[in-house]
């Protein structure tokens, strides 16, 4: 299957992709992600991408497309793979409807995770991550690991992104209002769009995303 996530910052697109990419056996593909690794290993890209990350903006189209493009041909990916962050406008939205129709290829589903703003700015200011891995996603409430500051899944050290100050996360909402929303209709008008709550516990919204995919398909 080839689905893209897509919801506001701190909706949990990261936390349930790693749980859906598991159940689908396909690759969890974060863009959010491959910046933080390479602006960790000190790269060209993570040095191009940082400025923008910080300031709550989108990094520019030139640098995204081809280090998406790059991560979704790798041969685990030939068979299906699950879009995190990726389109994030509507530029992106045509840049991959093109490579996919290049390969013969096409996606299954959009899946549109809606959360109201207050909480997602609750689920943004606890939010924990892993210095070895930022798909090691933990939240001082909701989802604590087992020792404070600690990763469960490879014991290294648990911080807080630094987009995720309040002032950055309000630009990071406003972009993705004007920015991203806009690829709803986009995906709408081909009949992709499958929309769920993503309130409540982690597991029951795995499960109503299952049973969405499932039932479109
Ligand atoms: P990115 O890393 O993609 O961030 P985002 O879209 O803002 O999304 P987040 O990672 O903030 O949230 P999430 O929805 O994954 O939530 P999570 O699962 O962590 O992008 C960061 C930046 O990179 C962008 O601003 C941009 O600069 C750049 N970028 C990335 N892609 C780009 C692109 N395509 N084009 C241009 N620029 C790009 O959950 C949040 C918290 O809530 C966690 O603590 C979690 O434990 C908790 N939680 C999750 N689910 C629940 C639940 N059900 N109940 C209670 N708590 C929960
Ligand atoms: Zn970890």
């Amino acid at each position: 299957m080839r689905i893209v996530l897509v919801g506001p910052p701190g909706a949990g697109k990261g936390t349930q992709a790693a749980f859906l990419a598991k159940n689908l056996k396909i690759p969890h593909i974060s863009t959010g992600d491959l910046f933080r690794a390479n602006i960790s290993q000190g790269t060209e890209l993570g040095k191009q991408a940082k400025a923008f990350m910080d300031a709550g903006n989108l990094v520019p189209d030139e640098v995204t497309i081809g280090m998406a493009h790059d991560r979704m041909t790798q041969p685990d990916a030939e068979n299906g793979f699950l879009l995190d962050g990726f389109p994030r406008n509507v530029s992106q939205a045509e840049a991959l409807d093109e490579s996919l129709k290049t390969d013969g290829q096409k996606l299954d589903a959009v899946l549109d995770l809606e959360v109201p703003e207050d909480e997602v700015v609750k689920r943004i200011a606890g939010r924990r991550i892993c210095r070895n891995d930022s798909s090691h996603v933990f939240h001082v409430t909701y989802s604590k690991p087992k020792t404070d500051g600690v990763c469960d899944v490879c014991g290294g050290e648990l911080y807080q992104r630094g987009d995720d100050q309040e002032e950055t996360v309000r630009k990071r909402l406003d972009v993705y209002h004007r920015e991203t929303e806009p690829i709803i209709d986009h995906y709408k008008a081909q009949g992709l769009v499958v929309t769920i709550s993503a309130l409540g516990k982690v597991d029951e919204v795995t499960k109503r995303a299952m049973d969405a995919l499932k039932g479109d398909k």
